[in-house]
C-alpha cells in the first residue's frame, strides 16, 4: 500500500494522506540553522547543534506521535456562535479535524503542505534561505467559497531554553529562566541573553498583528494541549508575556478574503547573535540590541525577496543533483542515484547521527566513523565541504593516532562522555582523504596542518595523522596477529570488553576487561583496505619506503586473516576475551556475520582464488531475506556477557540479526568485484526505499530514504524499517550504486568506467562532473560484461580509465561496450 506517489519531475514525494504509518519528514537547512518537518508540521529547529542551541522544543516518544511542531491554526469568524466555532490545522495536526483535501511534498530542502477545508484553500511553504539563520512560513490562503470569508490566523512555537537536555531536565531551574521581548510587531526570545549568552531567537510576521501570546498556558489554557488552544477557540490572544514557564511565539493575524481573493502571509523564525559588547541597545540596558537584526527581518517579511529566496535554493539543489545523473532502465535506481539518495547523503553528511525522528539531537553529536564513511557518498557533491570535514575529524584524532568517537558540531571538540578507543575509528579516516583525493586531485590537503585533540602546538600535517590512523592498528594486535577490538569495531553492539552485569550502563563506554585478547577479523579487513589506500596514496606521493611499508603490513594482516580469520566457507567475525572465535561453524548462535564478508571482499581477500565466491554464496544462503541481508544468523537468543550489547536486542532487530542496511552495499560491492551484477542489484532492490513504496504498511518509514535498520527474519515485525534519515546506508548505498554497479569511479589519474550491471539491462547513460570536466557516458552491453572497451571523444583507450584530459576541457564523450 502507497500514502503517496513520487513527483521525479519536481524532485519531490508527494504524500496524499496525513497519517502516514509513521511521521514521513523532511529537512530544512543547507549549512548551519537546520530543521526537522513532518508531513504534518512537526518538528524543530536548531542552529549548527541540536542539542546545544534548539530554537524550538519537540518531545519525543509523545502520545499522540509527533506533537509540537510549526504550527497554524484557521479559524472561520464569520461563526459567531460561540458553540459552533470552526478552526483547524491546515498539516492536520495539530488540531486533526478531516480535511476535504490534503498534500505534503517534500522536496529539496523544502516542504509544502497544502490542504482545503470549508471552502478555503492553504499552502504553506517552509523552507531556510541559503546563507541566512531563519525559516520562512509562507502562507497562500485562498477564499473559493461564494461570499467573503472572514478568517483569523495564528502561528505558534514553544521556545526551547537552548541547552535541550538541560531543557528536558532542569525544571527547577528553567521554569523560572524564561524571558521575551516584543517589539514592533516581532517576538523576541531572549532566555539567558542578559547573562553568558549573546544569541536570541525572533518570530516575526508580515502582517500587522491582531495580537500575540508568549506564555503557553495564557495561548492552551489550563490543561489544554495543542489541538484545542483556549485562545485559538475564543479568536482572541491575550497579549501574555512570558516570566518563566514555557515562553512561546504565538501570533494573530485577521484576514478578510473577498470571493476568490488569494493572500500570503509570511511567519518568520530565526536566529541571531550579537558580538559580546554590543549586546543590549541602549548601551547599559537590558534590552536586546536589534540593529543588526532588524534589516534580515525587513527583508524576509517581503514576499518578492522570499520567492527569490526560493529560486536561489532551487538552483543550489540543481548545482548539486547535476553532479551525477544516470538514466538506466530501472525507475528506482535513477530515482534514488537523482535525487533522493544524493539528498540523504547531503543530510547525513550535515547532521551525522544527530538529529532526526529517532536521534533526539542531544547524544550523539558528529560520529568519527560515521562522518568519514558519509564523506564517502558525498565528497563529489561539495568538495570544499568535504575538506573541511575532514580536516575537522582529523583535528579530534588523539596523539596515539586513535581518535574521539564523538565531536560536537558547535565546539568542534571530542566529546569526553564517549571517549574513545573504538578501534576500528581512525581507519576510516584513511578511507575519506583517499576519496577526497581522488575526487579532487587537491594534494594540499596532506600538507595541511591539523592539531591532535584541537592542542594548538601539535599540528602535524595531515598525512602524517593517516600514518598514525595506521600504525594504531598495528600497534594493537592481538594473539592471532588480528586487531584488538578495544570497545567496540564498526559494529558499536559487540562489546567483547565489557562484561556489563549493571542495568543502565552504558556499553559503549563500560570497559570490565584489560583488552588485551578480544580481536576483530572485520578491523583486520578494513585495515588492509585502508592500508592498501595509503599505499596508493603514497605512491603518488612519491613517498616510495611508505609505499612499500603500507604494502607489507596489508599482506601481513592479509596472511592472519587467511590463517585466523577463515572458516572455510566464510570469513571469521571476531575471537572473545576467552580467545573463543566467533562467527564460525563451530558456533551456536553468531555463526556467519555479514560484516568481515563485505570488508575483506572490498579489501581484495579471496577474489582472484575463489574464497570470495565462497563467502558470499554463504551470505546468499544464510543471511539474504527477500527485505535484505541480516546481520547475522542465527540471533542471539540470550544475554551473553562477554557479547554485549549485540545480545541484548530481541532477536532479529538492530544489532542482533536486524537487517542493519549500512552493511547490505557491502555485498553489493563485493558481488560486484566478483562479477555479478545480477545478485548486486538484487540486493540493491531490496532495500531500496523506493522499490518498497508499496509495501508501506510494512516498511512504515518514508519510502524516499533508506532506514538504518529493517527489522530480520526472527523478528515479530519482520520488513518494518526504523531509524530513518541518519544513517552510513545513504553513504554506502551511493557508492555501491554509483561506482560499482554502474562503475564510475574515481582515480588518482581519472575517472574509471567498469559497469557491473544486470543481465536484463542493455545499458545505461550518465553524466558526470569530474574535477571540472562533463563526462558524457552511454555504455552498451554487446555480451556478458566480462570486458570493457572504451572510446573517448570517438578514440579507443586502453584499460577502463579515462585519462584526464588536456586543461580547458570542457566536455568528453565516452562510449562504453561491455563484451
Ligand atoms: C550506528 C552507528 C554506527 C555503527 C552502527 C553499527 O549506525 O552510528 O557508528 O557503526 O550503528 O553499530
Ligand atoms: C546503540 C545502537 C547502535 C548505535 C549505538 C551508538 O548501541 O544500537 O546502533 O550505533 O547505540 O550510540
Amino acid at each position: 500500500m502507497r500514502y503517496g506517489y513520487f513527483d521525479d519531475e519536481h524532485r519531490e514525494y508527494v504524500i496524499t494522506q496525513p497519517d502516514t504509518p509513521l511521521p514521513w519528514i523532511n529537512y530544512l537547512g543547507s549549512e548551519d540553522y537546520f530543521g526537522l518537518i513532518s508531513n504534518t508540521a512537526g518538528g524543530y529547529t536548531f542552529f549548527k547543534d541540536a542539542r546545544l542551541r534548539r530554537l524550538t522544543r519537540y518531545r519525543y516518544n509523545n502520545a499522540p506521535l509527533d506533537m509540537g511542531g510549526r504550527y497554524i491554526y484557521l479559524r472561520d469568524d464569520d461563526r459567531t456562535d460561540s458553540d459552533n466555532s470552526l478552526f483547524w490545522s491546515p498539516s492536520w495536526m495539530p488540531v486533526r479535524r478531516p480535511l476535504d483535501s490534503y498534500e505534503c511534498r517534500h522536496g529539496m530542502g523544502y516542504t509544502v503542505i497544502k490542504s482545503k477545508l470549508a471552502g478555503i484553500e492553504s499552502q504553506t511553504r517552509y523552507f531556510v534561505p541559503l546563507g541566512e539563520n531563519l525559516e520562512i512560513w509562507e502562507i497562500t490562503l485562498t477564499n473559493h467559497r461564494d461570499q467573503s470569508a472572514n478568517l483569523s490566523v495564528f502561528s505558534a512555537i514553544e521556545f526551547c531554553l537552548w541547552d535541550a537536555l538541560d531543557d528536558a531536565n532542569n525544571f527547577q531551574r528553567n521554569y523560572s529562566i524564561g524571558e521575551v521581548e516584543i517589539i514592533d510587531n516581532v517576538i523576541y526570545h531572549k532566555s539567558e541573553y542578559r547573562e553568558r549568552r549573546d544569541h536570541f531567537a525572533y518570530f516575526a510576521c508580515s502582517e500587522k498583528l491582531a495580537g500575540y501570546d508568549t506564555d503557553r498556558e495564557a495561548f492552551l489554557g489550563p490543561y489544554r494541549g495543542w489541538n484545542s488552544p483556549q485562545a485559538v477557540e475564543a479568536g482572541r490572544l491575550s497579549g501574555s508575556i512570558a516570566h518563566g514557564w514555557q515562553p512561546i511565539g504565538a501570533q494573530h493575524i485577521k484576514v478578510r478574503l473577498k470571493v476568490g481573493e488569494q493572500k500570503k502571509i509570511i511567519f518568520l523564525l530565526g536566529y541571531h547573535e550579537n558580538p559580546k559588547d554590543a549586546k543590549f541597545d541602549p548601551p547599559g540596558s537590558q534590552t536586546i540590541n536589534k540593529k543588526t537584526a532588524k534589516p534580515v527581518i525587513a527583508r524576509y517579511l517581503n514576499t518578492d525577496q522570499v520567492e527569490e529566496a526560493f529560486i536561489e535554493l532551487s538552483k543550489y539543489w540543481d548545482h548539486i543533483l547535476d553532479k551525477f545523473t544516470v538514466h538506466t532502465p530501472d525507475i528506482h535506481t535513477d530515482r534514488m542515484l537523482n535525487i533522493w539518495n544524493a539528498y540523504q547523503v547531503m543530510i547525513t553528511f550535515n547532521l551525522s547521527r544527530s538529529a532526526s525522528y529517532f536521534e533526539s539531537g542531544v547524544g550523539r553529536g558528529m560520529g568519527f566513523r560515521d562522518s568519514n564513511q558519509d564523506l564517502l557518498g558525498f565528497v563529489h557533491l561539495l568538495p570544499e565541504r568535504a575538506r573541511e570535514r575532514i580536516l575537522d575529524l582529523a583535528a579530534t584524532q588523539l596523539p596515539t593516532g586513535g581518535a574521539y568517537h564523538q565531536y560536537q558540531p558547535l565546539t568542534k571538540r571530542g566529546n569526553n562522555d564517549v571517549g574513545s578507543n573504538f578501534n576500528d575509528d581512525p581507519l576510516w579516516l584513511v578511507l575519506s582523504a583517499a576519496a577526497y583525493l581522488k575526487e579532487t586531485g587537491d594534494w594540499s590537503i596532506l600538507k595541511e596542518p591539523v592539531p591532535y585533540d584541537n592542542q594548538p602546538g601539535s599540528e602535524e600535517p595531515l598525512y602524517r595523522h593517516l600514518q598514525r590512523s595506521i600504525r594504531y592498528t598495528t600497534e594493537r594486535l592481538g594473539p592471532h596477529g588480528l586487531p584488538l577490538i578495544g570497545r567496540a569495531d564498526w559494529n558499536d553492539c559487540l562489546n567483547l570488553n565489557c562484561f556489563s552485569e549493571a542495568p543502565g550502563q552504558s556499553f559503549q563506554t563500560t570497559t570490565n576487561k584489560e583488552g588485551k585478547v578480544a580481536e576483530s577479523v572485520f578491523i583486520a579487513g578494513l585495515f588492509v583496505l585502508a592500508a592498501k589506500e595509503m599505499a596508493g596514496l603514497a605512491s603518488n606521493l612519491g613517498e616510495k619506503g611508505d609505499m612499500e611499508a603500507a604494502l607489507i603490513a596489508a599482506e601481513e594482516m592479509e596472511q592472519a586473516i587467511w590463517k585466523a580469520g577463515w572458516d572455510g566457507d566464510w570469513f571469521r567475525r571476531a575471537y572473545d576475551d576467552f580467545g573463543h572465535v566467533l562467527g564460525s561453524q563451530e558456533n551456536v548462535e553468531g555463526r556467519i556475520f555479514i560484516e568481515p564478508q563485505g570488508i575483506c571482499i572490498m579489501a581484495g581477500l579471496g577474489i582472484e582464488d575463489g574464497r570470495a565466491r565462497k563467502a558470499l554464496d554463504s551470505v546468499a544462503r544464510h543471511l539474504a531475506t527477500p527485505h535484505g541481508i541480516v546481520l547475522h544468523q542465527p540471533a542471539f537468543t540470550k544475554y551473553y556477557v562477554h557479547l554485549g550489547e549485540i545480545s541484548s536486542y530481541p532477536p532479529g532487530y538492530k544489532e542482533n540479526a536486524g537487517v542493519f542496511c549500512h552493511t547490505n552495499p557491502w555485498i553489493m560491492i563485493a558481488e560486484a568485484m566478483i562479477g555479478h551484477g545480477d545478485r548486486a542489484h538484487d540486493y540493491y532492490l531490496r532495500i531500496n526505499p523506493s522499490a518498497r513504496e508499496q509495501i508501506s504498511e510494512v516498511h512504515r518509514c518514508e519510502p524516499y530514504v533508506s532506514a538504518q535498520m529493517i527489522a530480520g527474519k526472527d523478528a515479530a515485525g519482520f520488513g518494518e524499517a526504523k531509524n530513518s534519515w541518519l544513517t552510513g546506508t545513504a553513504a554506502w548505498n551511493y557508492v555501491a550504486i554509483s561506482q560499482w554497479i554502474l562503475g564510475i569511479r574515481p582515480t588518482y589519474d581519472g575517472l574509471r568506467v567498469a559497469p557491473v550491471i544486470p543481465s536484463a539491462w542493455s545499458g545505461f547513460e550518465a553524466i558526470r562532473n569530474y574535477r571540472g570536466v562533463r563526462y558524457i557516458i552511454q555504455v552498451q552491453r554487446k555480451g556478458p560484461g566480462g570486458t570493457v572497451s572504451l572510446k573517448v571523444d570517438g578514440k579507443p583507450v586502453t584499460g577502463n580509465v579515462i585519462p584526464l584530459p588536456s586543461a580547458g576541457t570542457k566536455e568528453v564523450h565516452v562510449n562504453v561496450r561491455l563484451a
